[in-house]
């Protein structure tokens, strides 16, 4: 891929519920590499966007955290994969079986339609869930404790990584060195409202951190400048202590 500096490291939320309000974000970002399509904007405009925006050279993170039976996920993922999506997310609690099968689809489908293989990424336990809920729902009240066994189930079917919160970074690379990739939403530079997130961590602190990706959202996409605010946030995390062992896994 080609690189400008961190760029390739900033995935672009495009949390809106129009092809065009998509279309004209993608188009005032040109420094922006990756675009994260997620269940509103699918849900409104399908998988004809995800085309339309790989058109325009942009790659595509389909966030819309799949959880369903073995063979529905198989057909979904190999779907995403012959439309040149590529990053996508599947609930790691849908088990190991579920996630073998769209590890050898995603290779598969992208094999046959000569294009890269979907990056496959585990969501482990939502950040909304708080310790107490998780009982309701029969896991422990232990929200690190699963995030860290499900990234591990994850990584054993061969998953490519996972998504977690900035704050669970340091565990999670003191657990899997540089070896599985990590992205963050949660990110917010100094100069940005926290909006609703709270658990939150500047770009160059996340990066510093170990994150491969970080999700960006409002603090580009709300800014009176989308292009200017993407700007000034590559240009931190190039300016970013990094971690010496990071080199680019991504
Ligand atoms: O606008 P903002 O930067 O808060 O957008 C963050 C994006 O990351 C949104 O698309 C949101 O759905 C997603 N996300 C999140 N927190 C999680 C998981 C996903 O904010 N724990």
């Amino acid at each position: 891929m080609g690189q400008t500096g961190n760029a390739h490291r900033i995935i672009v939320a495009l949390d809106v519920g129009t092809r065009s309000q998509a279309l004209s974000l993608v188009e005032s970002l040109p420094e922006g590499q990756i675009f994260k399509v997620g269940l509103q904007l699918f849900t409104a405009e399908g998988p004809t966007l995800i085309q339309e925006i790989a058109q325009r050279e942009k790659r595509v993170f389909l966030d819309l955290k799949l959880h369903d039976i073995p063979n529905t996920i198989a057909g979904a993922v190999s779907m995403a994969a012959g439309h040149g999506v590529a990053m996508m997310t599947l609930h790691a609690s849908g088990g190991s079986e579920m996630m073998r099968r769209a590890v050898e689809v995603a290779a598969d489908k992208a094999d046959a339609v000569g294009r890269d293989r979907p990056l496959l990424l585990g969501v482990t336990v939502l950040t909304s869930l708080k310790d107490a809920e998780l009982g309701e729902i029969g896991m422990p009240a232990d929200a690190a404790g699963q995030v860290l066994k499900l990234a591990h189930l994850a990584q054993s079917a061969g998953m490519d990584g996972i998504v977690c919160s900035p704050l669970e970074l340091g565990m999670v690379r003191a657990e899997f060195g540089r070896e599985f990739l990590v992205v963050t939403p949660g990110i917010r530079p100094a100069w940005a409202a926290a909006q609703d997130q709270k658990r939150i961590m500047t770009p160059e602190k996340a990066l510093a951190g170990g994150a491969d990706y970080l999700v960006i959202g409002r603090p580009i996409t709300a800014a009176p400048s989308p292009g200017e605010a993407f700007a000034r946030i590559r240009k931190t995390l190039d300016g970013a202590d990094t971690d010496p062992d990071g080199e680019d896994s991504a």
